[in-house]
C-alpha cells in the first residue's frame, strides 16, 4: 500500500519480444491500463527474464525492449500514472533475487509446470542453465521489491505466481512479515487466435501487429482461415469454432447475434464478414497506430521514460532492501 495515495500497488511485467500484436493488447494491456487510475502501478521490461532463454544471442533484446515500450505507451499506459522501467535499470532485483534464491528449493523450482513443460518442448535451446531454473525467483522478486498487492497475469503466469507467494511465506516466516503475499488479477479475456487459427505467436508468422499498417491489417483479415465447409457464399456456415467470428465477437459485438444469423443461414458470405471485421478491427488500431507513429518522432523521449521510471522504482526497491538486510540479520 502507498501510504500517501491510499492505493494498493499493482506490478506486472512482460518479457522483451519486440513489436506487440493484437493478443497483447486483448490480454494484457487494455487491463494493464486500466488499472492505472485505481492503482499505484509498476510495468516493467523484462529484459533479463529475456535473457534465461535468449541468452546466446542477445542481438534483439534492446531494440525490442524499445518497441515493446513504444508500445505500451501507443495502448495508453501513461509514465504520468505509472512507474515504467527496465528491470536491468533496476539493479536492486538482483540483490533480492540472490538473497530469495537462499532460502527457495530447488524442489519447489524443478516441479513448476512451466519449467518442466519448456525443458521438454524447447529443444533448439540449452536450457538447462542455473538462471533458467531460477526464472520464477527472479520474477518474485521483482514482484515482492515493490511490496506489491496485484499482479496483473494471464492464466500461463499462474503456477509462477503461486510460487512467488510460497517463497513470500517462506521469507516472512523466517526473517518477519516485511512482504505481502501478491495475488493474480486474472484478464477475463478469450484467446484470440492468429490469423490461421493457431495461437498467436511470433513464430508462427500469424499475427496481427499494433504497428500494422491499415492496409497491411486488412490485407491479414482477409487472409484469416475461416469454417472450412463454407466455401461458397450461400454454403450453411458454423460460426462457433470460426476464427473470423470470434473477432467479431469482440470488435463487432453490437452485430454478432446478426453475423451468425447470416452465416449460418448463407446470406453471409466470408469476404464480406471479413471485410466488415477488417473496418471495426482498424477503427480500434487507428488511434493507437497514431500514437505510435507520434512517439516515434522522439526516440529520446521514449529513453527518458525509462530512466525516470527507473529512477522511481529504484527509490523504492533501495529502501524495501535495506529493511531486508536488517530483517536477516545482515547489517
Ligand atoms: N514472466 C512474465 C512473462 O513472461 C514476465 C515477468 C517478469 C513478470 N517479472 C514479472 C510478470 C513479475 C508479472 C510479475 O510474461
Amino acid at each position: 500500500m502507498n501510504k500517501s495515495t491510499n492505493k494498493q500497488r499493482v506490478f506486472s511485467g512482460m518479457r522483451p519480444s519486440g513489436k506487440l500484436h493484437i493478443g497483447h493488447f486483448e490480454g494484457a494491456l487494455k487491463m494493464w491500463a486500466s488499472l492505472q487510475d485505481t492503482y499505484e502501478c509498476f510495468y516493467m521490461v523484462a529484459d533479463w527474464h529475456a535473457l534465461t532463454t535468449e541468452y546466446a544471442d542477445t542481438s534483439r533484446i534492446k531494440e525490442d525492449s524499445f518497441q515493446m515500450v513504444v508500445d505500451w505507451l501507443a495502448c495508453g499506459l501513461s509514465p504520468e500514472k505509472s512507474v515504467i522501467f527496465r528491470q536491468s535499470d533496476v539493479i536492486e532485483h538482483a540483490e533480492l533475487y540472490l538473497l530469495l534464491s537462499m532460502l527457495t528449493p530447488v524442489s519447489w523450482l524443478e516441479r513448476c509446470p512451466t519449467y518442466k513443460e519448456q525443458i521438454s518442448e524447447i529443444k533448439d535451446k540449452d536450457l538447462s542453465t542455473h538462471g533458467f531454473l531460477g526464472y520464477p525467483v527472479l520474477q518474485t522478486a521483482d514482484i515482492i521489491i515493490y511490496k506489491a498487492q496485484k499482479v496483473p497475469v494471464g492464466q500461463d503466469q499462474i503456477p509462477h505466481l503461486e510460487l512467488s507467494r510460497e517463497i513470500c511465506r517462506r521469507f516472512n516466516n523466517f526473517y518477519g512479515k516485511i512482504f505481502p503475499e501478491p495475488e493474480p488479477l486474472l484478464a477475463e479475456v478469450s484467446k484470440l487466435p492468429g490469423i490461421d487459427g493457431r495461437k498467436m505467436s511470433k513464430s508462427y508468422n500469424n499475427s496481427i501487429y499494433l504497428s500494422d499498417t491499415e492496409e497491411g491489417t486488412l490485407k491479414k483479415v482477409k487472409s484469416m482461415f475461416t469454417d472450412p465447409k463454407k466455401i461458397k457464399r450461400d454454403d450453411i456456415g458454423h460460426p462457433d469454432g470460426c476464427p473470423v467470428f470470434l473477432y467479431q465477437g469482440i470488435y463487432n459485438s453490437d452485430n454478432t447475434q446478426q453475423i451468425s444469423l447470416d452465416c449460418k443461414s448463407g446470406k453471409l458470405g466470408c469476404t464480406i464478414c471479413k471485410e466488415s471485421l477488417g473496418k471495426e478491427l482498424n477503427t480500434v488500431l487507428e488511434p493507437i497506430r497514431e500514437k505510435r507513429t507520434k512517439l516515434l518522432q522522439n526516440e529520446n523521449n521514449i529513453y527518458e521514460i525509462l530512466e525516470n521510471g527507473s529512477k522511481k522504482a529504484k527509490d523504492i526497491a533501495q529502501s524495501t532492501l535495506t529493511q531486508v538486510r536488517q530483517a536477516i540479520g545482515l547489517r
